[in-house]
């Protein structure tokens, strides 16, 4: 949609043709891209999605924005990816840009992506150019988004840079050329990497002060008053998403390729993981303990506050040690109707504690409050408010 903004013609290559279907009739799939934004981005013949592959034909720019999971191992898994790459290849124009914009390990564009387009692209397309330039959207935020969120773009060469270059222009008001795509695609992860292990820091502190009797939220806003070299992070069940929790295991992944070990890195990657059984314990800390199979309530479990996306969300791990200990476990989240089998239930649930792991709005807690049940909160948004207790 920011690249219809600027005037481009776009297609949208996905080979979900559930997706496509929808697309094409005017329902939008991303939350921050309204269905009457798509509707006139298809009426004036601006963008349309396909299942068919040869579209490329056409295409003088092409960006790659597949999915970069992780294997059942932890480790890249770049099957989207080199598929995609796959099914592009063939259809390559000659003098076309090819952008990868999936997060990745330094050496993806260059050591997987470049060498199957090589192998598959027809004899006429001797020119074909290659740049990186990762994708940095924050769904659900309503201050940054792809126009005003400055661009990483590196290329492998030249003439690849300066149409790079000239592509990102056209749809964000500001683009940061790097040397190279390995330093777009390092770049990036050392972005996520960064959130990964303040959040996690955050999470052991929290601990610490919660041993301690003391409110760690107001420790760090005491800590955030000083004007220069901290940035407050706050704590709460884990961390989720498809970046955040995954990205930074593809940098723990080439650093072992690479001879090395990012064990700062894992052991946030563990501390992230110890979270939800933390707070699965405090819980039933609240609970009598005469109640031997106590009834838990689970508000909230997308992975953010703002969006019904349940990809990694720490949740998932919560509500496991909430069942082995013993736990009957029910949950409500009015941007889910269904997670993993089960439905949202209503707020009349019958529960002994509740625990307030996402903020959602429309949420209401009225009713809770009313029948006096005990709700700890992990998001500090109830402070203050009789029988909440904050991580
Ligand atoms: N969504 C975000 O908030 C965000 C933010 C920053 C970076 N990223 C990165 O962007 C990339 C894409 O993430 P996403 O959330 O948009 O993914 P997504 O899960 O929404 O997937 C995008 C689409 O790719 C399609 N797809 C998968 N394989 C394909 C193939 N071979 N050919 C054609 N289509 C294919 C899927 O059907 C899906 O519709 C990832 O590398 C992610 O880490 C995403």
């Amino acid at each position: 949609m920011a690249a219809v903004d600027a005037g481009w013609t776009v297609i949208g290559i996905d080979n979900f043709a559930a997706k496509v279907t929808k697309i094409n009739g005017g329902s939008s799939p991303v939350e921050d891209i309204s269905d009457e934004q798509l509707q006139a981005a298809i009426s004036k013949g601006a963008y349309k999605a396909t299942t068919d592959f040869s579209a490329v034909t056409k295409a003088s720019v092409i960006t790659i924005c597949v999915p970069t999971p992780l294997n059942e191992k932890r480790e890249p898994d770049l099957t989207f990816l080199s598929s995609a790459a796959r099914g592009i290849a063939p259809h390559v124009s000659n003098e076309t840009l090819i952008v990868s914009e999936s997060t990745s390990y330094p050496g993806t564009l260059r050591d997987i992506i470049i060498p199957i387009v090589d192998e598959l692209k027809s004899e006429g397309s001797k020119n074909v150019y290659f740049a990186c330039a990762p994708e940095r959207v924050n769904p659900g935020d309503t201050v940054w988004n792809q126009k005003n969120t400055p661009r990483l773009v590196g290329a492998i060469d030249e003439v690849s840079q300066i149409r790079a270059l000239a592509f990102y222009e056209s749809i964000c008001d500001a683009v940061v050329a790097v040397s190279a795509p390995e330093v777009a695609e390092a770049a990036k992860l050392l972005e996520n990497t960064f959130r990964l292990v303040n959040i996690a820091l955050i999470n052991e502190f929290t601990q610490l002060c919660s041993t301690s009797g003391i409110n760690v939220h107001e420790v760090i806003d005491a800590a955030a008053s000083k004007p220069y070299g901290f940035m407050p992070f706050r704590p709460g069940v884990g961390v989720g998403g498809h970046c955040i929790p995954v990205d930074p295991l593809y940098l723990t992944w080439w650093a072992r390729q690479n001879g090395g070990r990012a064990e700062f890195v894992e052991s946030a990657d563990s501390i992230s993981h110890m979270m939800p059984k933390y707070v699965a314990q405090r819980a039933i800390d609240l609970v009598s303990s005469s109640i031997v199979n106590p009834k838990v309530l689970i508000l909230g479990v997308a992975y953010k506050p703002g969006v019904g996306d349940v990809r990694e969300t720490p949740v998932s791990e919560l509500r496991d040690h909430l069942l082995s200990l013993g736990a009957n476990v029910a949950w409500h989240d009015p941007l889910v109707p269904t997670w993993e089998s089960s439905k949202s239930v209503d707020l009349d649930w019958q529960c002994d504690v509740a625990i307030l792991a996402v903020k959602q709005p429309g949420m209401n807690f009225e009713q809770l409050m009313v029948r006096g049940v005990e709700i700890l909160d992990c998001t500090n948004t109830m402070k203050g408010c009789a029988g909440v207790t904050p991580l």
